[in-house]
């Protein structure tokens, strides 16, 4: 018996992208990006995979990837990364552009451990307990209602790149700190910037109050969320000691989503835009442990063949959500459009967007 493709009955049918071989998909994308270059911009994030990166315009962390946003002039932008990272650029672009997700389901679970409610419950409790000004800021990787939250409380959106000079921006807005959704971030910034951790507390949205007291919250100077991010959570303190004795001539830079303990003992952190330059700058021959996402580390090592790069960690961190932008639903994506029929787009309700804007905009004037 005849398969559909081998059949008559529709010769001339288009073979649908899950059934071309991957070297097919990628011949396709080539030839459709450069077809659509007008129309279609690609923006991918450090750790979307080298199949995918190949097609970016603009490569970025999130700092330079909502800036980039910011500057683009076609109609559709296609943004290979996660979710919030679509919703940031689709806030940041103009109502006439539209901005597509190749995989709906990449969302980030950092991002998922702080939603509006459990944010609004917290905001209330913790008013209730100091008279002192609280400003909110929150990382990048959260939804977009989050980031109307802190548009419309007087606070700022920070990446990590950034996290310090909105914090020092926050001091100078009101003197105590809610901090969400990554724990990390804030407390490995607020510790490099002297503030000590006997000054900072954490709100476990899981639990009654935070599972904190009235007089914590009053006492406290940085409010963290009890958020984090699976993927840097693989590196352990005790990985960088025993590279530390085994190896002491390799350098360990690391990712500021890893725990403080790691960040301690590493040599360096910042953000894969910081990691990046700091390889790319060190002299032939250095050594690198690296902590972060694996599709970068094994693309650094690939760029940097003078240098030894390795991850810090023997086991294989990727951000799996990332991941599930493959260059197959990027084809769909760029097919969708080709006819006319866009796909997988990101919009956030207007209302949503103009509060999120005002703490974005607060965040680019910082930096
Ligand atoms: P940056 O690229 O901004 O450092 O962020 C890392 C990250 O986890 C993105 O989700
Ligand atoms: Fe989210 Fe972590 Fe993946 Fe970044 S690496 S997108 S924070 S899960």
């Amino acid at each position: 018996m005849l398969n559909f493709h081998e059949s008559h009955e529709s010769p001339l049918a288009p073979i649908p992208e899950s059934e071309l071989s991957d070297e097919q998909v990628l011949s396709e994308l080539h030839k459709l990006k450069e077809e659509l270059k007008d129309q279609v911009v690609v923006l991918g994030h450090h750790y979307q995979q080298d199949d995918v990166i190949q097609f970016a315009d603009f490569t970025g962390d999130s700092l330079a990837l909502a800036k980039d946003a910011e500057k683009l002039d076609k109609p559709y932008v296609m943004f290979c990364g996660v979710h919030f990272m679509a919703e940031t650029a689709d806030i940041l672009t103009s109502d006439e552009q539209q901005v597509i997700l190749p995989d709906m389901r990449a969302g980030c679970s950092m991002a998922d451990m702080a939603n509006r409610e459990d944010i609004d419950r917290a905001w209330d409790f913790m008013n209730s307990c100091t008279d002192e000004k609280i400003v909110p800021i929150t990382y990048i990787n959260c939804a977009a209602s989050l980031k109307a939250f802190v548009g419309d409380n007087g606070g700022s959106i920070c990446t990590s790149s950034n996290a310090e000079e909105v914090i020092k921006w926050a001091f100078s807005q009101g003197q105590k700190l809610l901090f969400f959704p990554d724990q990390h971030l804030g407390r490995n910034t607020c510790a490099k910037m002297g503030i000590s951790l006997d000054e900072m507390v954490i709100y476990n949205p899981n639990m009654y109050n935070g599972g904190l007291k009235p007089e914590q919250i009053a006492k406290a100077k940085v409010i963290l969320w009890y958020g984090y991010c699976s993927v840097h959570q693989g590196f352990t303190k005790a990985q960088v000691d025993s590279l530390k004795e085994t190896r002491p001539e390799v350098n360990v830079i690391v990712h500021p989503e890893c725990s403080y303990e790691v960040v301690q003992a590493a040599d360096d952190a910042g953000s894969t835009a910081y990691i990046i330059n700091k390889i790319k700058d060190a002299p032939a021959g250095t050594k690198w442990a690296v902590g972060t996402e694996i599709n970068l580390v094994n693309r650094l090592a690939q760029k940097f063949p003078d240098k030894e790069i390795f991850s810090l960690s023997p086991y294989q961190c990727l951000c799996t959500t990332m991941y599930r932008v493959r260059p197959r639903w990027l084809l769909a994506s760029f097919k969708a459009i080709k006819e006319n029929k866009p796909i997988n787009i990101i919009k956030v309700d207007e209302q949503t967007a103009a509060s999120s804007k005002v703490a974005l905009e607060r965040m680019l004037a910082i930096k």
